[in-house]
């Protein structure tokens, strides 16, 4: 529908229509949904008129082509001015295909898989009917404790702004209104919700606008550079004010500072707890906080419609305020062409082809392989195809392998580890035992596994967390292994047998308990659907293990938070081997992550040589470049990512003692070497000083180049006044 046309459609509404566009409701509310339609229960629970459900702007948590169509055609018998429904919903890493949790397909340093996975996941998302999907989650994180690290792509605004791209050109693609395989993209949570305090959900996040703007802000600016319609608020305060109401925030940044003109959605019920954060006496001032700040969406609460009417009528808000919200919401649904045709992707036919398809499966298969990470291998992986093997562990024949936010990602789909390993070798080679639960454990499980143990040449323990044990409010302040697992290993150990671990968890945990009882360790996170075939492909070594830890695993959750672009302190700790007075450290641990950002094992081993740089000096307007020599000196084809992070030896205000600015992935013959060049410029020296002016100074600044943050080789340059 031409601009113009939505502009005669918003006169012709009257202010009850205008402000009812603005809610967001679940499917209860809605005639035609298969749990909807009650006239009892939600919509008088809510207080919520069935004016309001007839002339309410969108739905969330709805799907399948039928569902969607049943909705979206009694919905549109009711509206007086037959403006269709937005269908929104939470397609994250994968829609009945799912895919590895965000943190691990940010552990793939692989934009061009993780547009792969948002695309097949908007296309299965679309022919079922949704319209927009709450992603791409770019949330930074740092603290393991948090349970939503699982959808973060991790700790480095730099990476994590490279995958907010790739998944919004994934959902989005190039052209939203004729292209119905795709869906509209809304990045979360604006801003900084992961930075909880104590890793603790909802909690309170406290940083300067240096912080903010240094690391937490660059990944949604990322995505909406890269065109993302929504964003969405988040529960936490910024400086004081959550951010569903903070004006300097929404209004300050998001829309006069970047020029965001789309949909603003708060989360769910986050308008309402203002009240609860103290910032709204009643509903009615959280209303007014929100309409003022630019949310455009109330979901699921009735601020909104309780309460809009009475503060324009008292003055308090313009209706322009209405205007603006109602008009924005209109434009997004005649960008995805629901005018024409309010149906736009269901297809009941196509969804029977596209959802989870053999070829959505293989993506997924290969995804979930460039997400695993090999932290460990003292020489017993890849596995032989001639060994008996004891699969032992409560993930050894388990579908929970899905992590959270898989929707209508079904375990019964997923193809487990025992059955990716039978792929592989002949039944009569494996034996497959639980030995204990997640966290319960009975004898005779454990009984059976040592005795399993016994007849094996190798054991492969499958360990790690239920799904449930992140996500959402799902928070650990423990983040070990359960110690019911450990103290599995701690008895398979005893038998003196080579030991394979296995990992399926939704966060870095302190791996104490089996890192140095198992010969070998692969992260395998929660790898989605084809998750323990792609394990098993790694572990037969048919797949070279290439993931790249994109968030560090702490050496104990003492040490949290920790992160590879730290501040150096006046008093740095400079060897974790020797001790040293007056030093910022810890009696107890080392302050080194016992794995660090970058960090990841291959079963090739490269040499890093002939480390050069074009010239010690460089100007504003000029440009030096770095590079060095990478040999694969193993005796596999293997994937090596190599990594160029940069520092500030002396800012106007303390700078990290790295900052990852490129990498590139490089696949090496046995034998074979490439030499790596990367190109320095002076935006990449860029930072916000004091005044929170974003510029670069002249000085001494250091290159290191390196498999991870950690191994690397030093280069020192000097950017002169132009
Ligand atoms: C939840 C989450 C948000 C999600 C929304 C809708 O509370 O915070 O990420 O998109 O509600 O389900």
């Amino acid at each position: 529908m031409a601009h113009i046309k939505i502009d005669e459609l918003l006169k012709k509404m009257t202010l009850e229509e205008k402000i009812d566009q603005l809610i967001q409701l679940a499917t209860p509310f809605y005639k035609g949904a298969s749990d909807g339609g009650q006239i009892t229960g939600p919509i008088e629970e809510m207080g919520i008129s069935e004016e309001t459900v007839r002339n309410s702007g969108s739905v969330l948590g709805a799907s399948g082509a039928k569902e969607t169509t049943n909705i979206q055609k009694e919905y549109l018998k009711d509206n007086p001015h037959g403006i269709p429904l937005l269908f929104m919903a939470d397609v994250v890493h994968g829609f009945r295909t799912i895919f590895p949790i965000p943190l691990a397909i940010g552990c793939s340093w692989d934009a061009d898989a993780a547009e792969r996975s948002a695309a097949v996941a908007a296309h299965e998302a679309a022919v079922s009917g949704v319209h927009v999907t709450f992603a791409p989650m770019v949330d930074l994180v740092r603290d393991p404790r948090w349970g939503r690290v699982m959808e973060s792509t991790g700790e480095d605004p730099y990476l994590n702004s490279l995958f907010a791209r790739a998944f919004v050109r994934g959902f989005q693609g190039s052209d939203l209104t004729n292209d119905h395989s795709r869906v509209a993209a809304c990045v979360k949570h604006f801003a900084a919700y992961g930075a909880a305090e104590g890793g603790r959900d909802y909690n309170t996040v406290e940083m300067s606008e240096r912080t903010l703007r240094e690391q937490y802000l660059p990944a949604y600016k990322a995505a909406l550079d890269e065109g993302c319609e929504m964003v969405m608020t988040s529960f936490n305060i910024v400086d004081g004010i959550p951010a569903t109401g903070n004006k300097p925030l929404m209004r300050g940044i998001l829309r006069e500072e970047w020029g965001f003109d789309g949909v603003l959605i708060s989360d769910w019920d986050a308008i309402r707890e203002m009240v609860d954060h103290g910032v709204a006496s009643d509903e009615a001032e959280a209303a007014l906080l929100a309409i003022e700040a630019g949310v455009d969406i109330d979901m699921m609460t009735r601020c909104y419609v309780n309460n809009l009417k009475k503060l324009i009528d008292n003055g308090a808000v313009d209706e322009s305020l209405i205007d603006e919200a109602v008009l924005r919401i209109l434009q997004l649904k005649a960008k995805l062409g629901l005018f024409e045709n309010p149906y736009r992707g269901a297809d009941e036919e196509r969804e029977k082809e596209v959802v989870l398809s053999d070829a959505n499966r293989k993506i997924a298969r290969e995804v979930a392989a460039k997400s695993c990470v090999l932290l460990k291998n003292d020489g017993v992986l890849p596995l032989k195809r001639d060994q008996k093997i004891a699969l032992i562990g409560p993930f050894a024949e388990n579908g929970d392998i899905l992590g959270s936010w898989s929707w209508h990602g079904k375990r019964e789909d997923a193809v487990t580890l025992r059955e990716g390993v039978l792929k592989k070798i002949d039944t009569s080679l494996v034996s497959s035992s639980k030995g204990c639960g997640i966290d319960v454990g009975k004898d005779e499980q454990l009984t059976a596994a040592i005795e399993a143990a016994k007849e094996a040449e190798i054991l492969v323990l499958a360990l790690g967390e239920r799904s449930e044990m992140s996500g959402e409010a799902n928070c650990r302040a423990d983040i070990r292994l359960p110690q019911v697992q450990i103290e599995l290993v701690r008895k398979l150990h005893a038998l003196g047998k080579p030991m394979v671990a296995v990992l399926f968890n939704g966060r870095p945990l302190d791996l104490h308990g089996v890192i140095d009882e198992a010969d070998a360790v692969l992260e395998a996170w929660f790898p989605g659907t084809e998750g323990g075939a792609a394990v098993a492909d790694l572990l037969f070594g048919d797949l070279n293990p290439s993931g790249r830890l994109s968030m560090s695993f702490p050496y104990s959750v003492g040490q949290v938070p920790v992160y590879y672009n730290s501040f150096n302190t006046g008093r740095p700790k400079t060897n974790d081997e020797v001790d040293q007075a007056y030093v910022s450290k810890y009696l107890d641990i080392p302050n080194s992550p016992l794995f660090p950002f970058g960090f990841g094992l291959s079963y090739s081993s490269f040499e890093y040589s002939n480390p050069a740089i074009s010239s010690h000096e460089m100007t504003p307007d000029s440009s030096i470049t770095v590079s060095v020599t990478i040999k694969n000196t193993g005796s596999v084809a293997g994937e090596e990512t190599v990594q160029l992070y940069l520092r500030d030896m002396s800012g106007e205000v303390v700078r990290p003692v790295k900052e990852l600015k490129a990498f590139k992935k490089i696949a090496l013959e046995p034998g074979q070497n490439e030499t790596i060049t990367f190109t320095i410029t002076e935006d990449m020296l860029r930072y916000h000083h004091a005044n929170l002016e974003y510029k670069s100074d002249p000085g001494l600044f250091t290159a290191f180049i390196g498999p991870n943050s950690r191994d690397v080789i030093s280069l020192s340059f000097t950017l002169k006044k132009s």
